[in-house]
């Protein structure tokens, strides 16, 4: 199965100056339980962007064409390279950014997506239009706390067929 996760703002920003726009510790949270155990791909820039490399526990993938190696990852050189090397049953997580979602929300079953109630001042990145073609088939709605400034649902959608 592929899973695309994202964490979105209202008009779909996910980054500015490869970095994440907001820090929600739910939603890190989120991730680490369904991500681990499994594969992620990512774009090269999602790769420079995480502090300290490599995510712990999973398969990670880097797709680049520019680097061959990076510690800790498998590096590809298209999709399809990918595509190759994994298993009938594996469960791939997209992570991202940008570049990537919008190449691949095709190949994606399923959206695991954290949809934050809030539009940033600033942006340079988005994830693709999914207005259409795909349906919520589960919703956790969280008002803000003291950890979490903004309100946030975590929204997972399959393909409308
Ligand atoms: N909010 C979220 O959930 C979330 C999640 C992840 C990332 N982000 C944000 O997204 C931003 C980064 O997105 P981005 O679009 O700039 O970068 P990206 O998608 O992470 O990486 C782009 C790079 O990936 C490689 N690539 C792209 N398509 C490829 C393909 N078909 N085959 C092989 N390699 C390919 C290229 O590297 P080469 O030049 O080496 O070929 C390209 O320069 C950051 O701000 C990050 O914080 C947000």
């Amino acid at each position: 199965m592929i899973n695309m996760i994202a964490a979105v703002a209202k008009n779909r920003a996910i980054g500015f100056e490869n970095k994440l726009i907001y820090w929600l510790p739910n939603d890190l949270k989120r991730f680490k339980a369904l991500t681990t155990g499994h594969t992620i791909v990512m774009g090269l820039n999602t790769y420079k962007s995480l502090p300290k490399g490599a995510l712990p526990n999973r398969r990670n993938c880097v797709l680049t064409r520019s680097v061959k190696e990076l510690p800790g990852c498998e590096c590809f050189a298209s999709w399809e390279e990918f595509a190759k090397s994994c298993k009938a049953d594996e469960d791939v997580y997209i992570i991202g950014g940008a570049s990537i979602y919008q190449q691949f929300i095709d190949k994606a079953d399923r959206l695991c997506l954290t949809e934050i109630d809030d539009t940033p001042a600033a942006a340079d990145t988005f994830f693709p239009d999914y207005s259409e073609g795909w349906h919520v088939v589960n919703r956790e709605a969280h008002t803000k706390d003291e950890r979490h400034d903004y309100e946030y649902a975590f929204v997972d959608y399959e393909r409308t067929r």
